[in-house]
């Protein structure tokens, strides 16, 4: 599916400020850092749509994006991200849990996990939490150029043993690398046979 249009629409801070409608939503949820404004921009191929930095924490909203007037991508902020006070830490996980929660329109939550370490706690939490609310998920793993050859295939294999510690079965996943420019076709092809079904 070729992407035309991209527009930024705004940044909310809550669900009940964004848009009001019936088209179908992908929001991208990980910890901070671990690359999901930088997926955004591979998916739609527009090198700034997103604001990308290597500090963590870059986003601090609910940030959406409506691709050729038919569906949207939708930016969050990351969780996990210790160099900010409990405060705002707090907030911003009462922000993206009520905001998943809420949201009727969601066809798909991308779970992004680093593919360069082992699996942290704090994602496997937010997976169980996914997983209770009954929220439809797919696993991303980010960052693949970092890994060396066969590596790659082996540290991700252990961070799906780890989560088959918690979980009988696992959702889809997909590899992806921002600066490679790999993976993006298997997520828009995905994304574009949901749109098709729903
Ligand atoms: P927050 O908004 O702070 O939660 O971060 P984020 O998850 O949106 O991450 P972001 O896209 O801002 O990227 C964080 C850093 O990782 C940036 O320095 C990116 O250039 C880098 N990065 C993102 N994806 C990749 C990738 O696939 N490979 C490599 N090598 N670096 C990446
Ligand atoms: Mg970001």
């Amino acid at each position: 599916m070729p992407i035309n249009q991209v527009n930024f629409v705004a940044s909310f801070k809550s669900e009940q400020d964004c848009p009001k409608t019936n088209l179908p939503e992908y929001a991208f949820i990980g910890r901070s850092n671990v690359g999901k404004s930088s997926l955004i921009n591979l998916l739609t191929g527009r090198k700034k749509l997103a604001k990308v930095s290597s500090t963590p924490g870059k986003t601090q909203l609910i940030n959406y994006f409506k691709v050729d007037e038919s569906w949207y991508l939708v930016d969050l902020p990351g969780y996990g991200y210790a160099q900010i006070s409990k405060k705002k830490r707090d907030e911003w996980k009462k922000m993206i849990d009520s905001f998943l929660l809420e949201r009727k329109t969601l066809a798909c939550i991308f779970l992004l996990i680093d593919s360069r370490i082992p699996l942290q706690n704090i994602d496997m939490e937010f997976m169980n939490f996914l997983g209770q609310a009954q929220l439809p998920f797919v696993l991303v793993f980010t960052k693949i150029d970092k890994i060396k050859g066969k590596n790659s295939d082996e540290n991700i294999e252990n961070i799906r043993k780890s989560m088959l510690e918690h979980w009988e079965s696992l959702p889809q996943h997909f590899m992806t690398s921002a600066t490679k420019k790999t993976g993006s076709k298997e997520i828009i092809d995905f994304i574009e046979n949901l749109n098709n079904n729903n």
